[in-house]
C-alpha cells in the first residue's frame, strides 16, 4: 500500500520523502569511484608497452595468476573483466537518471549552463556526453575482455588494434574515458567535500588543477602506448595471429 501510495503521490504515507534517490546517488558515486581509480591503473597497465614486449608479456602473465598457478589463467582476466562490466552497467544506470530526455529539457540545461557561465557546470555536461559515447565503445572493449581474455599480449593486442582496427576505437574511447575519469573524479572531491574541507575555494582550485594535469597526463600517456600497439601491429601484420614468445622461452623452443 505505502508503495502505492509513493508511486502516485511521490510521497511515502508519513508524509516523509523517500531516501531512494539519495541511496542511488551514493551508489552512482562509489561504481563511478571504483571505475575512476580502475581506470587510473588500467591506463597504466596498458602503457607496459612503453617498455617493451617483454614488459607487457610478463605484466598479462601476472594478471593471469603467473605467481600463484603453475599455468597461467586468462579466465581471470575474464572474470575480471566480468565484474568491471558488471559495475560499468550499474554505474550507467544509475548515471542516466539525470540525463536530458527531452529536446525540452536538454534546451533548458543548455540555456541555463550558457547563462551561468560556470566551468563545473560545464564539466557536468561533459560528463552527461562522454558518459553516452561509453556506453557504445565502452561495451564494445569490455566485451572483447570478457569474451577473449585469452587473447592479450604484446602481439595479440596490437593485432586487434591495427589488423581488427580496434585502433580507431580506442582513440575515441582514450579520449571519452579520460576526461569522463578525471572530470568525475574532481566532482567526487567536491561533492562529498574531500580534501576541500578547510578552504573550499583553494580546495576547488588546487583540484582543478590537479584534474587538468591527470586530463594532459593520462592522454599523453595512453596515446603513446596506442601508438606503440599501433607500430608493433603494422609490422606484425605478416604474422597475424601469432603470439609473442618470451625471451626465456626461445631457449626452450615453446610458443605461448
Ligand atoms: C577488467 C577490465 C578490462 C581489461 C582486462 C582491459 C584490458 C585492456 C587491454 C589488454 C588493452 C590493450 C589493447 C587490447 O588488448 O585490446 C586495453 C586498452 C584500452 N582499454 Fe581496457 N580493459 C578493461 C576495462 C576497460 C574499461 C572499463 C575502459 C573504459 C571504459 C577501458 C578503456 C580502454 C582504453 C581507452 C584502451 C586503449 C588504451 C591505450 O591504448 O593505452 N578498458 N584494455
Amino acid at each position: 500500500m505505502s508503495d502505492l501510495i509513493e508511486g502516485y503521490l511521490g510521497k511515502r504515507d508519513d508524509g516523509t520523502k523517500s531516501r531512494m534517490p539519495a541511496v542511488l546517488d551514493r551508489w552512482q558515486s562509489i561504481t563511478g569511484l571504483i571505475l575512476g581509480l580502475f581506470i587510473i591503473g588500467h591506463m597504466f597497465f596498458t602503457s607496459s608497452i612503453l617498455l617493451g614486449k617483454e614488459a607487457m608479456y610478463t605484466e598479462t602473465k601476472l594478471f593471469e595468476g603467473s605467481l600463484f598457478l603453475d599455468e597461467p589463467e586468462p579466465l581471470l582476466v575474464g572474470i575480471a573483466a566480468s565484474i568491471i562490466f558488471i559495475i560499468f552497467i550499474i554505474h550507467a544506470g544509475l548515471a542516466m537518471r539525470k540525463f536530458p530526455y527531452k529536446y525540452r529539457e536538454y534546451k533548458m540545461l543548455k540555456t541555463h549552463s550558457a547563462h551561468l557561465g560556470h566551468l563545473d557546470t560545464t564539466l557536468w555536461m561533459v560528463q552527461a556526453a562522454t558518459g553516452f559515447a561509453m556506453f557504445f565503445l565502452g561495451s564494445a572493449h569490455l566485451w572483447m575482455m570478457v569474451a577473449e581474455p585469452e587473447k592479450i599480449g604484446p602481439y595479440a593486442s596490437a593485432d586487434r588494434i591495427y589488423t581488427d582496427n580496434f585502433g580507431f576505437l580506442y582513440a575515441l574511447l582514450i579520449a571519452m574515458v579520460v576526461l569522463h575519469a578525471m572530470v568525475g573524479l574532481y566532482r567526487l572531491t567536491m561533492k562529498w567535500g574531500f580534501t576541500v574541507r578547510k578552504d573550499p575555494r583553494a580546495g576547488r582550485r588546487r583540484n582543478k588543477r590537479l584534474m587538468w594535469g591527470a586530463i594532459v597526463f593520462f592522454s599523453l600517456l595512453a596515446y603513446s602506448a596506442l601508438g606503440t600497439y599501433w607500430e608493433i601491429g603494422k609490422a606484425h601484420q605478416p604474422d597475424y595471429g601469432k603470439r609473442y614468445i618470451p625471451q626465456s622461452q626461445i631457449s626452450a623452443g615453446g610458443e605461448q
